[in-house]
């Protein structure tokens, strides 16, 4: 078959693809990750909420009655826009972080990944500029290469985003003549530094982005996850006009039903509505009047306290292990959600490593997922939000094995002689984390 002659014989339609494919690529650490979800390794490495915690008795009661009394209805196509019903509850649960909002203003979406489609979808043009937290969320990242946008990552610390380092960057990269769209913010409990944006930075940075006239994106699936303190009001409870705020039932009730949401300023809300209607016609009926049941007839608070007690009991146990097996790395202390960030001492990698991880039957996302230009070596992310704490424990033991043995290597071979590890001061509660 001949259809183009520029066709390879593993794909005949190579060159037919749009150029904005050619940000599509598999993470270079898909196959390892297959591996590792077997079940003898220990995997420290996807965001997978703990779903076995649900009161599944409670969702089953719930898909029987929504099916039972309003069957037809649920298995219809609804309004692109999502049930009246589930966006009253959706500003009930924004309430909670301080958000006022219409139930017009909502939009359901397919997980708050395809929020984040949309939204870079109405904004991006190829060579636009999303400015991003140093490191930033891999899914979102992903998507603004798919409209062949560039990110540009701005330094953070233990208080997340660094609002001069924002300011400055505006500066150069408005003087090399780039356009900036979006900034690109996880707020909480980021994904996946851990850290969380301190109030006084958020009020700084809206200033900034309000004087330089680039529009937030406040992605928050985290925010009710706490564990000693809740997090400072959204940015959105603070500016309506000059953010688009996203939220997501997937790790606070479980990610299977595929629903989040997006709040925007009207004018981008009708947009949002017609993009989505353009790419799914309706989100699902079905999944949004389950949540809407469960919601009305659970303990919906009190499941998300299960919640936060268990995660605060992992990262705990994660930390623990830190401090015992590994004291000579640094790392960042998440006060909620899912992930710390890792610093490794100089000259390791954690991409070079994983594979020797994966053999000692543990697993973790090498830091270069989390950086547009894959730098990001002597960092790692581990997630504590899935194994219980004896399988943290003993992941991290794991780890700490492979990590000697990579020191090893490297003092072995280091033209300077021997490597001195850097001692862990115990009364430090989080050692100042190096971000950038
Ligand atoms: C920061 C962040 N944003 C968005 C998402 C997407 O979540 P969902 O599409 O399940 O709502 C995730 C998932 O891990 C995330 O960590």
């Amino acid at each position: 078959m001949t259809i183009s002659r520029e066709g390879t014989n593993l794909d005949p339609w190579y060159g037919h693809y749009a150029d904005r494919t050619s940000g599509l690529s598999a993470s270079e650490v898909r196959a390892l990750f297959a591996v590792a979800s077997r079940p003898e390794v220990v995997s420290l490495a996807g965001g997978m909420p703990y779903v076995s915690a649900l009161p599944l008795p409670t969702i089953t009661e719930s898909m029987d009655r929504v099916m039972r009394d309003r069957g037809a209805t649920a298995l219809q196509y609804g309004s692109g826009q999502g049930t009246p019903e589930l966006r009253e509850h959706i500003l009930e649960i924004m309430a909670l972080e301080g958000i006022r909002a219409g139930v017009d203003d909502v939009v359901v979406t397919t997980g708050s990944q395809q929020a984040l489609d949309l939204v870079a979808k109405l904004f991006l043009d190829p060579g636009d500029v999303v400015l991003a937290e140093s490191p930033s969320y891999v899914g979102a990242m992903g998507i603004f290469r798919s409209y062949q946008a560039e990110v540009a990552h701005i330094a953070m610390d233990a208080d997340g985003m660094i609002p001069a380092a924002l300011t400055e960057r505006i500066a150069s990269l408005r003087a090399a003549g780039k356009r900036l769209k979006l900034l690109y913010l996880i707020p909480n409990f980021h994904n996946p530094a851990g850290v969380t944006l301190s109030s006084a930075r958020r009020l700084e940075i809206i200033d900034i982005a309000r004087s330089a006239g680039i529009l937030i994106l406040e992605d928050n699936p985290y925010g009710l996850l706490w564990f000693d303190r809740p997090a400072p009001a959204a940015m959105r409870s603070v500016e309506t006009d000059g953010i688009v705020y996203l939220g997501s039932f997937s790790k606070t009730l479980a990610p299977g039903f595929r629903v989040g949401w997006a709040l925007a300023p009207h004018a981008i809300r009708e947009k949002l509505v017609l993009a989505a209607e353009a790419a799914i016609l309706s989100p699902s009926s079905l999944n949004q009047m389950v949540i809407s049941d469960y919601l009305d007839q659970a303990d919906w608070r009190g499941q998300i306290d299960v919640f936060r007690g268990l995660y605060r009991e992992r990262r705990d146990a994660m930390i623990e292990a830190l401090e015992q097996y590994l004291p000579d790395l640094s790392w960042t202390m998440p006060n909620g959600g899912f992930y710390v960030w890792v610093t490794l001492t100089d000259g390791l990698d954690s991409k070079a490593m994983l594979p020797r991880a994966v053999k000692e039957l543990v697993a973790y996302t090498p830091g270069t997922a989390f950086f547009a230009d894959g730098s990001g070596r002597g960092h790692l992310r581990l997630a504590f939000c899935y194994p219980p704490p004896a399988e943290i424990r003993e992941g991290i033991r794991r780890l700490a094995t492979v990590v000697r043995g990579e020191q090893e290597l490297l003092e072995t071979f280091s033209p300077t002689g021997p490597i001195t590890a850097v001692a862990y001061d115990p009364h430090v509660a989080s050692p100042p984390p190096n971000l950038s």
